[in-house]
């Protein structure tokens, strides 16, 4: 493919959903679109040096869906966008589906990152299909109360079985042609249970960073949080998690206090921080900052947690670790050129309620919808051993369910429980699945660690963030995470060569 070609399309795409999982905090989401565009901007460069196979560039598709799998009499429809690279393959190859999350794809989800690396080497064919309700794959109206209710895992699941009908018809695949499915984070999870609970589909998993564990109340997210601030492995320090800790004491003490025109002129706060709600988003808004930085380290962010720590605790004493925290924020402001902190919960709550669609990006409204149905998910910080204000709490997490959809608080935890039922937490009893893990990254704490069977296996790779086996290899990979994708390839391979003999 031309460069040319790639320069013009490339701004109007954003990345594949494979980056992360999302909370309400506004700071998280501005990090991890920041995390997109510059993986964005890496992929392109990669492109632009090594081409993209022989094939036509990938153009932005669309298939028509049942918007609801299980009820036939409802005759409704949404648009699904995918998209297919056919570059490298050879008609007896196999093929790699990349699943879409809770972010839009483009076209880069067939182009970059490891499993297009993989695709080169095994002749196969690319196809990544959009998650229903993110991106383009959702009708005008999707987000309204009345019509969100067709969200779901098993609704996305059953997406992917009808795809796979679609291809095959398509390129009039036989048995010969194996399936494997890749993705990362929640699409990780999906890429688990396609395996779980279509194995006639698809003939193996790898399932990234996938927090197949449901869980309401998720305090060891900010305990590994934690544990990432004080490994020396990522240049963190035990000083740096206790000045951490510490300047987040001191916040809340002062909000104890009263002190908040104090405050809100340290932390660069937009407006006044008098409303409670406010408060909690100011606490949440600086917790993001090292969430963010810890889930991402090394993958864009243009930030890591040895530069924080050393912001921290770098340099000469003198300075509180309250100073230092202010520092710590300024530095993130101006990073991301913004004059100031948004605190403004209202101005969240509407956001999230509005049903505008956005084609290109996290879907927030819709993200919080599955947590508040399926996931929880909730990043407190109740904890006493939680380095960050305990103004994050489970209740305020639980109230949004109410505020932005009227789903009752009282009803989450069931749901969380019945999704663990449905899909095996990280006991799936399944079969063909790799979970690849990086203990960095904090929701590895939801994952599938160890080996469960001698075909359900685990990595977890020393040092390394949220899925950073996903993305093409970089000079500056570490050796963990060289090697873990040595093992992926490794494991892809065998499972291609056992297809090959069950097949002929
Ligand atoms: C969908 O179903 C409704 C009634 O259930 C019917 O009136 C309508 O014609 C159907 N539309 C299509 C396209 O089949
Ligand atoms: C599939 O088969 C049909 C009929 O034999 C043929 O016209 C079509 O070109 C084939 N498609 C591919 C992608 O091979
Ligand atoms: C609140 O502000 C006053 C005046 O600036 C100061 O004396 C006091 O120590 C502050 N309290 C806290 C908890 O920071
Ligand atoms: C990770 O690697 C470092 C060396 O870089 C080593 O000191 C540490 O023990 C390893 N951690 C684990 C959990 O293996
Ligand atoms: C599958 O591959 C085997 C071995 O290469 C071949 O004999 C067989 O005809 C193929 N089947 C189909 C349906 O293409």
């Amino acid at each position: 493919m031309k460069p040319a070609l790639l320069r013009c399309c490339f701004a109007l795409f954003a990345l594949s959903g494979f980056l992360s999982l999302a909370r309400s905090g506004k700071v998280f989401r501005q990090i991890k679109e920041h995390v997109r565009w510059s993986q964005e901007l890496r992929a392109h460069k990669h492109l632009q040096l090594y081409g993209v196979g022989g094939g036509p560039w990938p153009k932005a598709e669309t298939l028509r869906q049942p918007l609801d799998h299980f009820n036939r009499q409802n005759n409704a429809t949404f648009p699904q966008r995918f998209f297919v690279n056919d570059g490298f393959w050879h008609p007896q190859g196999p093929v790699f589906l990349f699943i879409g999350g809770e972010s839009s794809i483009s076209e880069y989800s067939v182009l970059s990152g490891h499993h297009v690396d993989m695709a080169q080497r095994y002749s196969a064919l690319v196809v990544a299909l959009e998650h229903r309700y993110y991106g383009a794959s959702i009708n005008p109206d999707g987000l309204s109360l009345e019509n969100i209710r067709f969200l779901s895992s098993q609704q996305a699941l059953a997406d992917l079985s009808s795809f796979h009908l679609y291809i095959t018809r398509r390129f009039n695949l036989t048995r010969n042609n194996t399936w494997l499915c890749f993705g990362g984070s929640y699409p990780g999870s999906l890429s688990a249970w396609f395996r779980l609970k279509f194995p006639h589909l698809v003939f193996a998993a790898v399932a990234s960073s996938a927090p197949v564990r449901a869980q309401l109340d998720f305090t060891g997210y900010n305990k590994v949080v934690a544990e990432s601030l004080s490994n020396p492995v990522v240049g963190g320090s035990e000083k740096c998690r206790q000045a951490v800790s510490a300047g987040f004491r001191a916040v809340d003490a002062k909000l104890k206090a009263g002190n908040l025109s104090e405050l809100q002129k340290d932390f660069l706060s937009c407006g006044s921080l008098v409303l409670p709600e406010d408060q909690s988003e100011l606490v949440s808004n600086l917790a993001d900052i090292f969430m963010g930085t810890v889930q991402y380290n090394h993958e864009g962010a243009g930030y890591d947690i040895a530069a924080v720590c050393d912001i921290m605790v770098g340099g000469g004493e003198g300075e509180s670790s309250y100073t230092r925290l202010t520092h710590v924020l300024k530095d993130y402001l101006a990073r991301m050129a913004l004059s100031c902190l948004d605190c403004s919960f209202q101005k969240s709550l509407l956001e999230l309620q509005s049903t505008r669609l956005d084609p290109v990006g996290v879907g927030e409204r819709q993200w919080v919808y599955q947590t508040c149905t399926e996931f929880g998910y909730y990043q407190t910080c109740e904890d006493p051993l939680c380095p960050f204000s305990s103004l994050l709490s489970l209740s305020s997490q639980l109230q949004l369910c109410s505020q932005v959809f009227g789903i009752s608080s009282a009803s989450v935890g069931p749901a969380v429980t019945f999704t663990n039922e449905f899909y095996g937490a990280d006991h799936p009893k399944s079969s063909r699945i790799l979970f690849v893990n990086g203990d960095i990254d904090p929701w590895h704490a939801l994952g599938v660690l160890k080996d469960r069977s001698h075909s359900e296996r685990a990595i977890l790779i020393n040092g390394t963030a949220h899925c950073a086996d996903m993305n093409p290899t970089q000079p500056q990979d570490p050796p963990p995470l060289t090697l873990a994708r040595q093992q992926i390839d490794k494991q892809v391979g065998d499972w291609l060569e056992a297809a090959r003999k069950e097949f002929s």
